[in-house]
């Protein structure tokens, strides 16, 4: 694998490809290909899908692209491999969720002396930033709050891994107004579905309308993630 380039590449616009060059090991967390530019079919389709079925259609990328991989469902938190097993360490938008300090050890753990980390992270202050908070606000059920594992990526990865980390803008347009979002993510969003069924009508009316205040905020910003490329010390 050359610099950064593929690795960034991989992680930010080719979800669906492979990391790493053909031979080496790289334990990737995969999911419902959200990394990706998707409509709303998509959305739906992953709103039903539980992990077996997500590691079903990421075969089928793989197999579309001639690319051998092996998938597991495991939790990042508890990985079942061996110490140094893997070449590189791989995920987009999957570890922030946490357990931050348990999947940062494993992260470490599992990646051999020279390997690579490549991770994409949301933002802090970033509107979807925001969102999770409203959804804590409200009585979600959240480990963590995604956006502070960017925020202490330093504490969390910066001992075992040489470290760069950018802010960088994503290419994707946005494609749905906060109405549309609110109406997709109150059905695909696991957090928001679960904490739908135990609010009243005035709570959900009211979730929604600041849920869609947030968007109309951000409407002019740019999307953007963090991007963390490491080397295992
Ligand atoms: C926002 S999706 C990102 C999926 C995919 N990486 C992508 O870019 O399309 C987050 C994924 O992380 C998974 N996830 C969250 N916490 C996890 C954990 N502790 N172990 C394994 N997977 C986890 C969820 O099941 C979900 O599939």
């Amino acid at each position: 694998m050359g610099a950064d380039g593929p690795l960034e590449c991989t992680l930010a616009r080719r979800p669906g490809r492979a990391p790493g060059a053909p031979g080496r090991r790289a334990l990737a967390g995969r999911g419902h290909g959200l990394g990706r530019d998707v409509d709303a079919d998509d959305l739906r389709a992953a709103a039903r899908r539980p992990e077996e079925q997500a590691i079903e259609r990421a075969r089928e990328t793989a197999a579309d692209e001639g690319v051998d991989v092996r998938f597991e469902v495991a939790d990042a938190a508890a990985l079942r491999f061996g110490d140094g097993e893997f070449d590189g360490v791989v995920s987009a938008f999957g570890v922030m969720f946490g357990p931050h300090e348990r999947i940062a050890r494993q992260l470490a753990r599992v990646c051999r002396p020279g390997g690579r980390l490549g991770l994409t992270l949301m933002p802090p202050g970033s509107r979807a930033a925001e969102l999770w908070s409203l959804l804590g606000a409200f009585g979600a059920e959240v480990v963590e709050h995604p956006a502070r594992f960017a925020e202490r990526v330093d504490a969390l990865l910066g001992g075992a891994f040489e470290l760069e980390i950018r802010r960088v803008e994503s290419a994707l347009e946005e494609q749905h107004s906060p109405e549309e979002s609110w109406e997709m993510l109150r059905r695909s969003l696991g957090p928001l579905r679960r904490l739908l069924e135990r609010l009243d009508e005035p709570k959900t009316e009211e979730l929604r309308r600041e849920f869609v205040a947030v968007g109309h905020r951000f409407a002019d910003e740019p999307r953007s993630y963090v991007l963390v490329l490491g080397r295992r010390r």
